[in-house]
């Protein structure tokens, strides 16, 4: 071979290579399905809340979550170009995805490096949004007094699926944030994925590859998952569904009917009390770790549980209205359903309901709001979803949970669901292989 043809083959193979690239460009379409494993942060809320100073508004909170062990699930994704890697909270009531960006006027530790902006080449902040505010700073304020205050941008994020695939989200709606507290802060999060269903959140942005469809399945020990659209699909054996409502006032939330708590045998309505409703009266929060009810009826729920726990003495502790027991077996205490409307009855085990507390064991239901600005809002919590399979989906309007060992590894771990375009492209691609490979030998 002389010089002269290598150069003309090598220009060739540069051409093919162009091609190759063009195509593995535009055939490229996203898969159906894909998931994500997630990371579960615990805390003892209570020590870092309480040794901070610069929070005075939540070191005196009286709630719960000062109280009780926080419990998070957290999920990777990289945002910016280059990729840099986050890891925020996975809550389904909220609708902005958001992380913590340099300049900080109040930052709290997190683990990963906070985001630059400024070394990103995709990032644009928002001009034209719909906000009263041309330079669109967003203010979001949590149910328990957290907050997150900065811009909101495009920027390309992409997600990382357990089969190596990434699935990317080019100018995707984020917040940058420049002034955050709260809960993120005892858990080291990065930030906050919103899987609400309002327009902003992950989900929303998605788009119909993924038809508005997502599972999560938590573990209390184990391996956590969060499924998207072909992957997220709840069926089989024990599965039950209850119908999922949106309210104007609080536009992003699942809500979903309530219709009954079963303590033991004793089956405590919600009929007849202000707590019923037929177009929801709680909300599903993956981002929250207990339950809250409204005091009234909630104090019904926790006098059943009174008649039941005979044997062990109650305790009280200062700041905090809980049920506890000086005991150490939960084997006295009764197995507790939540009855949602539609027949979806879910046995919760006693580890979703109640919590060992160094020397007393308590009931994770709690009576009463999450703060004084979360009134009224019903949460059924992350805890008391721990081993089950819970599915959102957009289209059917419908909320499935399958009783499941979260944590167990399944030898038919879900794949990324891949579409018929993504098989043709790679085998365009397996063509222009062979074909640059005998380019080579010529
Ligand atoms: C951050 O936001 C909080 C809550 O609105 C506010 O009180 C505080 O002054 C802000 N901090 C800075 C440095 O802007
Ligand atoms: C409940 O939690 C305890 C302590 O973590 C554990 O030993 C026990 O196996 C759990 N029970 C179930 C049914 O998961
Ligand atoms: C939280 O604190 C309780 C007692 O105060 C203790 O028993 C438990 O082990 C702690 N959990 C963690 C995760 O530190």
């Amino acid at each position: 071979m002389s010089l002269g043809t290598i150069t003309m083959s090598m220009r060739l193979s540069l051409q093919i290579i162009t091609a190759f690239l063009f195509i593995t460009a535009t055939a490229s379409s996203p898969p159906s399905g894909f998931t994500v494993d997630l990371i579960h942060r615990r805390t003892n809320s209570s020590s870092p809340r309480r040794s901070n100073t610069d929070d005075d508004q939540l070191r005196s909170s009286p709630y719960a979550d000062i109280f009780f062990e926080t419990s998070e699930y957290l999920m990777k994704l990289t945002i910016g170009t280059p990729p840099v890697e986050i890891e925020a909270i996975v809550d389904t009531g909220s609708e902005v995805t958001w992380t913590q960006c340099v300049p900080c006027l109040n930052c709290y530790k997190q683990r990963n490096p906070i985001f630059d902006p400024s070394k990103s080449s995709t990032y644009k902040e928002q001009l034209n949004c719909n906000s009263p505010n041309p330079s669109c700073d967003y203010t979001l304020m949590y149910g328990d007094q957290s907050y997150s205050k900065g811009r909101l941008a495009t920027e390309t994020v992409a997600i990382q699926s357990t089969s190596g695939h990434s699935y990317v989200m080019p100018e995707t709606v984020i917040g940058c944030s420049h002034n955050s507290s709260g809960r993120f802060r005892t858990t080291t999060s990065s930030g906050i994925v919103g899987l609400s269903w309002a327009s902003l959140s992950l989900i929303s942005q998605m788009g119909k590859s993924m038809h508005g469809a997502f599972s999560y399945c938590f573990s209390p020990e184990g391996t956590s998952r969060i499924n998207f659209g072909s992957n997220a699909i709840v069926s089989g054996d024990g599965t039950v569904s209850t119908p999922m409502f949106t309210k104007k006032e609080k536009s992003g939330f699942y809500y979903l009917n309530l219709d009954a708590v079963s303590v033991g045998e004793a089956r405590i309505e919600t009929l007849g009390t202000p707590f019923h409703a037929v177009d929801g009266n709680i909300v599903i929060d993956s981002g929250t770790t207990l339950t809250y009810l409204p005091a009234s009826y909630c104090s019904l729920v926790r006098e059943s549980v009174e008649k039941v726990v005979t044997s062990a003495e109650r305790v009280t502790f200062p700041d905090i209205d809980t049920l506890c027991y000086k005991t150490n077996t939960m084997d006295i205490f009764p197995v507790i359903t939540m009855h949602f409307s539609g027949g979806a009855d879910l046995v919760l085990d006693k580890n979703n309901t109640y919590m060992a507390n160094g020397q007393a064991i308590c009931l994770m239901i709690i009576c009463g709001p999450l703060s004084p600005n979360a009134e009224k809002l019903s949460l059924f919590g992350n805890r008391a979803q721990n081993n089950f399979l819970v599915g959102y989906d957009h289209s059917s309007l419908k909320v499935s949970f399958k009783p499941t060992d979260c944590g167990v590894t399944q030898d038919n771990m879900p794949r990324d669901s891949i579409s018929a375009a993504l098989v043709l492209q790679f085998n365009i691609k397996f063509v222009l292989f062979i074909f640059f490979l005998s380019l080579i030998r010529l």
